[in-house]
């Protein structure tokens, strides 16, 4: 069961349990597994900032309780979660986040099964960068846990292209296994260049992160916030300034023609142009209703023309 077979949409559940209740959360989990979605996203962090004692746990709590209620469940299912950023101790985040030491990595793991009660994590995220910690440590710590069996992959969330590509190098030297998805922030307008994905500095999908993914065979590439947090749906959720220059206005109006000549909503041209687009790309979408799960699954069975996906692409 891996992103290349089945539904192409990844459920973003970072608010079930805190935002999202557990029982809209299991509908909408029922929901996505009955349309023929596998895919769910998660994080150990999420979502600390909206849970009273600052630590996230939540959202996995409550997949780990759908998945107990549902006997058989677990094996439909493939579960994604990361490591890294959950905070401890005393401090701000992000300097006081978990990090990615081989110890940190092997107690997020044990605690990452633990709420989800499973024994096993389909694909392993480190969410976000720790520098201070040399990349050879994390690399041989993610490998021991694919190589025990409780990891079947693993992926780079926020990192710098570089430091993937450096890590991935550690681990084909050893023999260990390495990096096999990258997990960025993008979608179809984009902010300007050199403005950060804060906090995560090298947040954002760039061509260079496509060209890479293009390049490398057994590389794929998860996207998050492709919904810009509704703004292509509703006016309540602006988009920042960094959104705001020509190039988006042209891509507005290309996503406007297509939608319109389609009669489908700009949600679902935007799934569709990332999904069907070269390469494909999985997006991971967040809900909290089921006309929103409904729209995401809609767009990511939508097939663009080859026309439209010209006019989409060449309005950058
Ligand atoms: N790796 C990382 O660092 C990272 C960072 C952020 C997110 N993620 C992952 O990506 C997932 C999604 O991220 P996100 O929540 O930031 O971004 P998003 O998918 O762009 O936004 C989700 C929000 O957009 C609104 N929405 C969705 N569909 C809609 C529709 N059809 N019509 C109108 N509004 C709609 C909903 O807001 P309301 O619920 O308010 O209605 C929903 O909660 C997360 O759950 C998480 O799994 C990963």
């Amino acid at each position: 069961m891996s992103e290349s077979t089945g539904v192409p949409l990844a459920l973003g559940t970072m608010y079930f349990g805190t935002r999202t209740d557990e029982a809209t959360a299991f509908d909408l989990l029922d929901r996505f597994v009955d349309a023929g979605g596998t895919l769910i996203d998660t994080a150990d962090c999420y979502t600390f900032w909206h849970e009273p004692d600052g630590r996230g746990g939540e959202s996995e709590t409550v997949i780990g309780r759908w998945l107990a209620a549902r006997p058989g469940m677990r094996d439909r299912v493939s579960l994604s979660t990361k490591t890294g950023a959950q905070p401890q101790g005393e401090g701000e985040w992000p300097a006081n986040r978990q990090g990615l030491s081989g110890d940190a990595v092997g107690a997020a793991a044990r605690g990452s099964l633990r709420r989800l009660g499973t024994d096993r994590i389909d694909l392993y995220w480190t969410h976000t960068e720790d520098r201070g910690v040399p990349l050879e440590e994390t690399a041989q710590a993610l490998a021991g846990l694919v190589a025990d069996g409780t990891v079947a992959r693993i992926g780079a969330s926020n990192h710098a292209l570089w430091r993937v590509e450096r890590a991935r190098g550690i681990a084909e030297r050893h023999g260990w296994a390495g990096y096999t998805a990258l997990q960025l922030r993008h979608s179809y307008l984009k902010p300007r260049p050199g403005v950060p994905a804060l906090p995560h500095r090298f947040g954002w999908v760039t061509d260079e992160t496509l060209d890479y993914v293009e390049t490398e065979p057994g590389l794929s590439l998860w996207v998050y916030t492709v919904l810009l947090n509704g703004y292509y749906a509703r006016t309540d959720r602006p988009l920042g300034e960094e959104f705001e220059h020509p190039g988006n206005t042209r891509r507005l109006a290309a996503l406007e023609r297509v939608a319109t000549d389609l009669g489908v909503s700009r949600n679902q041209v935007v799934l569709a142009w990332l999904t069907g687009g070269r390469p494909p790309l999985v997006p991971v979408v967040g809900v909290s209703s089921p006309e929103q799960l409904d729209e995401a699954l809609a767009g990511v069975a939508l097939e663009l023309s080859a026309e439209h996906r010209r006019l989409l692409d060449e309005a950058a």
